[in-house]
């Protein structure tokens, strides 16, 4: 039987998801069935159920919107695929499901070489950390970047990204036993995210100011790391974890020339060719490969267990919460 993790109506994850039975779908021409290894959990699920993400899915609707899978059937055009093949599991179809089924036109194929748990958390944060790095701020080796939520999966892609690429990182989190951890990724400086850390930040810097500001919480942590930047310094905010407004203290502004964009991968990926998004995944595949680039995985539960595996997601963490099959 086809297992599938479905809401209704938009809401509280653990108060509108409900697991669902049904017989495994018949692909038709052109499709294939597909089997889910692994799917991952994104803050961007929460804001889907939730009803307050910046696109919504046609209710009633399977949750989840990354994850890997491998094909168990293709019925007509196998548009160079085979049974076997991993792929990523559509997020058009919802991947907290155990089968879907999909035309074979839509399937990318993943290379064996890439761990499954690996690859059901490559498709959103690391392209997000990537583009960040990319787009924003002509970065030279040696720039200082400064980010928020730093143990979070786009923020530890960000720190293993920049120092493969030269950059230095400062990473900004809620409690210290995080310091280690993001040592050990190759982080320059973590600091625990309140007010007075702008004022020794030169210390721990040689007296370098951050080019580029990443902000994915809001409130009084982005006000801060503005206050870090040098002039005409960057702060790209693509995330809302306490959904605050972002503070902008004006002074910055006007004296410091800093400022404010904002990134968002879903526009990117429909503004772009398949050609492109296909070349960026390449991109990533290839830092996986050369320098072992890695998202910390916390725990790995069975749909069944959605419950639980909601709760663990909101819980502190230094890692993914992974659905399998
Ligand atoms: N714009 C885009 O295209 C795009 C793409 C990908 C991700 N994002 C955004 O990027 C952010 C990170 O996503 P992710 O999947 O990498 O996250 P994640 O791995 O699930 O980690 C969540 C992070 O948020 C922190 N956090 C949670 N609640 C918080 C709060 N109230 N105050 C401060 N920090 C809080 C967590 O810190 P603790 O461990 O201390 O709880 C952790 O660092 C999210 O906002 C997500 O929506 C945006």
């Amino acid at each position: 039987m086809q297992q599938k993790l479905i809401y209704r109506s938009f809401g509280k994850p653990l108060e509108v998801l409900e697991l669902e039975s049904a017989p495994i779908p018949e692909p038709q021409e052109n499709e294939a069935l597909i089997k889910l290894e692994y799917a991952n959990i994104n803050p961007s699920d929460m804001g889907m159920i939730g009803g307050s993400y910046g696109k919504l899915a046609e209710l009633p609707a399977t949750a989840g919107r990354e994850g890997v899978g491998t094909i168990l059937s293709i019925k007509g055009d196998t548009n160079g695929l085979s049974a076997g093949d991993r792929v990523r599991y559509p997020e058009s179809a919802g991947t907290w499901q155990s089968h879907c089924t999909a035309p074979t036109a839509d399937l990318f194929k993943i290379p064996s070489s890439i761990d499954p748990e690996q690859a059901a958390a490559l498709f959103i944060n690391p392209p997000t950390a990537l583009m960040l790095l990319k787009s924003f701020v002509d970065l030279k080796e040696g720039d200082w970047i400064i980010q928020n939520a730093g143990n979070s999966s786009v923020g530890t892609w960000v720190i293993q990204l920049a120092a493969a690429m030269g950059y230095k990182t400062i990473n900004l989190v809620r409690r210290e036993s995080l310091f280690g951890p993001l040592e050990e990724l190759g982080a320059d400086v973590v600091l625990v995210d309140e007010d007075d850390y702008p004022k020794k930040l030169k210390e721990l810097t040689g007296g370098a100011s951050p080019k580029l500001a990443l902000n994915s919480i809001g409130g009084n942590s982005v006000s801060r790391m503005i206050k870090c930047l040098g002039e005409s310094g960057v702060c790209v905010t693509f995330g809302g974890m306490v959904g605050d407004p972002v503070r902008f203290p004006t002074r910055f502004l006007i004296f410091n020339d800093v400022q404010l964009r904002g990134f968002w991968m879903d526009k990117w990926t429909r503004t772009h060719s398949k050609e492109d998004l296909a070349n960026l995944y390449q991109e990533l595949f290839e830092w996986i490969e050369k320098h072992n680039i890695h998202t910390p995985i916390q725990e790995v539960f069975e749909l069944k267990d959605f419950s639980k595996a909601i709760k663990a997601f909101s819980k502190p963490r230094m890692g993914k919460i992974l659905f399998k099959s």
